[in-house]
């Protein structure tokens, strides 16, 4: 136990920081410095074992890097293009641990008092990027599926107040379209508006909404007495990259009185490149909107956001005190589904100073270039052609050869150890999918 906290008299701070340095060089060499190799070295074979006795560092590290490392996912890989997963920023990294190490709670802001602060008046500038009202108010959540359930949260409670405290018996449905994340199917079990509520909605074959029929289906509700309480639009589909038309899914929201939320957890990014920040044109005339760091702006796992107009939307939904907490103070803790929450905003704010504006432009930037490369090779390579124009860094393609399937061709590549797609379901079929995060990829022909 003496080894783990730090000693009154500081005898053993040189013990505590030689344990960190030994972490930092782990870290760098067994985790960063693996761009090539294995993609997954071994099969997972945990091995339970709870000592009875503290074991040496010298014997976790060696469990670590014998049993945990070699049978991790290796992101780091310039080859692995599988999912939206981002080698995280360096800073982001460390800033973990230093938020490990004062371990303040979101949770009030008696606990947390400079991280609330700082969380308010940075979720305030991430709104106003997005174009939202300067009484514009946000808070970090534990991943994009719980920004998205609050979403719908708020939309139900700003729809009928009464369902606070009486429970919901109206008829709500919510629109979206069918190449949405599940975490709005979630949302309607978990808010007990039921799924057979969320109507979805056709797209077009790269995965846009087909608003003509968003219109049609919220007549078609209506008529049958059901009530339209929210229209959700999606900026960076989650299998194609996709954008809905914002705008018109605003105007829609407006005229049948929905609540308006977007979901950019993925697409949010762009807002940094003044290349491409129009492709959100729309998301200033949201109630809500979804964002997630931590796709595609390389923010260690977790952060992702929910911003909405104002504070009083989550005062108003939330109705909830905190009587053991100081009430004078902000409690962010009443204005979320969690509780007690790790001070990420932190990690946020210092890869913003670590990056600068420019910085995320350029990194925004040139994602979109290397994913114009990567079409090249797609398009000199005699195995696969493209399965659609990609909106974002997020390239679908699929075998050529009627004899060579998508799996049979990503499964040899992944062998062979040169890239690790995935095979996502898209309008019937399977297809290869290639999301260009990591900032140096390998960009060699596809054999
Ligand atoms: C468009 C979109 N929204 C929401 C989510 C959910 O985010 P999380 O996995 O952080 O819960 C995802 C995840 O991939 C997504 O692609």
């Amino acid at each position: 136990m003496k080894d783990q906290f730090l000693l009154p008299d500081g005898s053993n701070r040189e013990a505590l920081r030689q344990m960190g340095y030994t972490f930092v060089d782990l870290i760098v060499d067994a985790v960063l410095a693996k761009q090539g190799g294995d993609f997954v070295a071994q099969e997972p074979n945990f091995c339970l074992q709870i000592p009875g006795k503290s074991n040496s560092l010298q014997e976790i590290l060696l469990a670590i890097q014998t049993q945990i490392l070699p049978a991790t996912i290796n992101l780091h890989h310039q080859g692995y293009m599988g999912h939206m997963d981002s080698v995280p920023l360096g800073i982001t990294i460390w800033a973990d641990a230093l938020i490990a190490a004062i371990n303040n709670n979101m949770l009030s802001g008696e606990l947390a008092p400079i991280f609330t602060d700082m969380e308010v008046k940075l979720l305030h500038w991430f709104g106003r990027q997005f174009g939202l009202p300067p009484t514009c108010f946000g808070t970090l959540t534990a991943g994009g599926s719980l920004a998205n359930i609050t979403a719908l949260f708020l939309a139900r409670n700003h729809c009928d107040r009464s369902i606070i405290s009486q429970g919901n018996t109206k008829p709500l449905y919510a629109f979206v379209s069918a190449a949405a994340h599940t975490s709005f199917d979630k949302a309607m079990n978990v808010l007990g508006l039921g799924k057979n509520h969320l109507i979805k909605i056709p797209t077009n074959y790269r995965g846009e909404v087909l608003v003509d029929r968003l219109e049609t289906a919220i007549k078609n509700v209506t008529k049958k007495g059901g009530i339209p309480f929210a229209i959700i639009a999606v900026a960076g589909t989650t299998v194609t990259g996709a954008i809905d038309p914002i705008g018109d899914l605003a105007n829609l929201a407006q005229q049948y009185n929905c609540w308006f939320h977007v979901d950019c957890a993925y697409g949010g990014a762009v807002i940094f490149s003044q290349q491409w920040r129009h492709l959100l044109a729309g998301t200033d005339r949201a109630d809500s909107i979804t964002f997630n760091p931590q796709k595609w702006l390389g923010i260690a796992r977790t952060c992702a956001m929910l911003l909405v107009k104002n504070r009083e939307i989550l005062e108003t939904a939330f109705a909830q005190d905190l009587p053991y907490m100081n009430c004078h103070n902000l409690n962010l803790g009443n204005l979320t589904l969690q509780g007690t929450r790790r001070t990420d905003i932190l990690k946020l704010w210092l890869a913003l100073q670590a990056m600068g504006l420019q910085g995320w432009a350029e990194y925004i930037d040139r994602s979109f270039t290397l994913t114009q490369e990567f079409c090249q090779i797609i398009d000199r390579s005699p195995l696969v052609r493209l399965a659609l124009e990609p909106t974002l860094n997020i390239v679908c393609f699929e075998s050529t050869d009627p004899h060579t399937s998508n799996r049979a061709l990503q499964q040899k590549l992944q062998r062979q150890g040169q890239y690790w797609f995935s095979l996502p379901q898209w309008q019937g079929k399977e297809l290869l999918k290639a999301v260009l995060l990591h900032p140096y990829p390998r960009l060699t022909d596809i054999l």
